[in-house]
């Protein structure tokens, strides 16, 4: 009898197994036809200028917008992550040195990879947040191209990405940003400009920038990776509804909040926000207090 129940449940066991191999073969087939695909999008002008101002204001976007965070202080790229698990994440070398971008690279690659989420070879980019960069205003477009394509020269060669049966099934579930280029409205054209004025309008065209960890509600969720804290409401329902504008950028500019709390970088990336203007962060503040 106890045998008979051994080979039953034995044989249920290898069915599951064989079953959960059949699944796992098909997310890593679908995800990598996907990431091979090729993309053809008509090419947009764009006026680009690199005027003193408009590279101070590409200068700041880039210290706004994360772009560190991934491609490294010097934008000369970096491993991200690499492990088994999820595999090896590589934001690439952005300069025209050795390993980084190639000496062609020109105006229509740049706006393809931040309007589109597309390489030079038409391929998908892995992980880039283009979904936010397209989201850009004409104007700060041009200035994020221009003060990227003037950056020094930085000699690193970095490997290529491998994704890991983590990254596959949580990219495949949606779980995770891995490509970009399927999310994007590729109609939508650009606003030419958006006001500088302190305001909600500012606010909301900022805040881009927060919604993919706290979601586009901003009403925050689970963790966005294990081991990570969960990810808080920043509306006015949250904490952020009983701070007063100067303690909203006190936050965002120290990590502690008013009740104390240390914000770790790695999980909140407050010297990335530290980095906003007064009138940004108020701005911002604006905006999330208005929803
Ligand atoms: C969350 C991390 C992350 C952030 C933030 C990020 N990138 Fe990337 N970026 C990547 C990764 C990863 C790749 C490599 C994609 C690939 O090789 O498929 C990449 C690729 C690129 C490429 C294409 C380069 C090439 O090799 O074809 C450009 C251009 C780029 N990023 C510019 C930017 C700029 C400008 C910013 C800031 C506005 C930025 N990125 C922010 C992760 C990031
Ligand atoms: C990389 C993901 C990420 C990005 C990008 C991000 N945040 Fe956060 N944020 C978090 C996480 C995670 C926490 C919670 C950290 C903790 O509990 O220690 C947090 C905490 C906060 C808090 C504290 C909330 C509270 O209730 O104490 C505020 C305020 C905040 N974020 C605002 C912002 C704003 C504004 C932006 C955009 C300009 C932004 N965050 C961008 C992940 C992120």
């Amino acid at each position: 009898m106890i045998l008979k129940i051994l080979k039953w449940v034995g044989i249920a066991l290898g069915v599951i197994l064989v079953a959960l191999v059949a699944v796992y073969g098909y997310i890593a087939v679908n995800m990598n036809n996907r990431m091979e695909r090729t993309y053809n999008f008509e090419a947009e002008p764009l006026r680009i200028t690199s005027d003193s101002a408009t590279l101070a204001r590409g200068r700041h976007l880039v210290a706004i917008k994360g772009c560190q965070d991934c491609h490294a202080a010097d934008l000369g790229g970096k491993i991200m992550n690499d492990d088994a698990p999820v595999g090896r994440l590589v934001a690439s070398n952005l300069t025209k040195g050795p390993g980084g971008l190639p000496g062609d690279y020109n105006e229509a690659d740049w706006i393809n990879a931040l309007r589109h989420g597309i390489g030079k070879d038409g391929k998908p980019l892995i992980f880039m947040p283009s979904h936010e960069t397209t989201l850009l205003s004409e104007q700060d477009m041009s200035a994020l191209i221009a003060y990227c394509g003037q950056i020094p020269a930085v000699n690193r060669s970095l490997p290529d990405n491998e994704l890991g049966p983590v990254a596959l099934v949580m990219g495949f579930m949606g779980k995770m940003p891995l490509l970009s280029v399927e999310k994007i409205d590729h109609q939508k054209p650009m606003v030419a400009s958006v006001d500088s004025v302190e305001g909600i309008e500012l606010g909301k065209y900022l805040a881009v920038s927060c919604s993919g960890c706290h979601r586009p509600d901003m009403k925050g969720g689970e963790p966005l990776a294990p081991g990570f804290p969960p990810v808080p409401d920043i509306t006015s329902s949250g904490h952020v509804g009983k701070w007063s504008a100067r303690q909203f950028i006190t936050t965002l500019t120290t990590g502690k909040t008013p009740e104390g709390h240390v914000l770790k970088n790695e999980d909140m990336p407050w010297k990335m926000t530290a980095q906003y203007t007064q009138t940004e962060l108020a701005s911002i503040y604006k905006y999330l207090r208005s929803i």
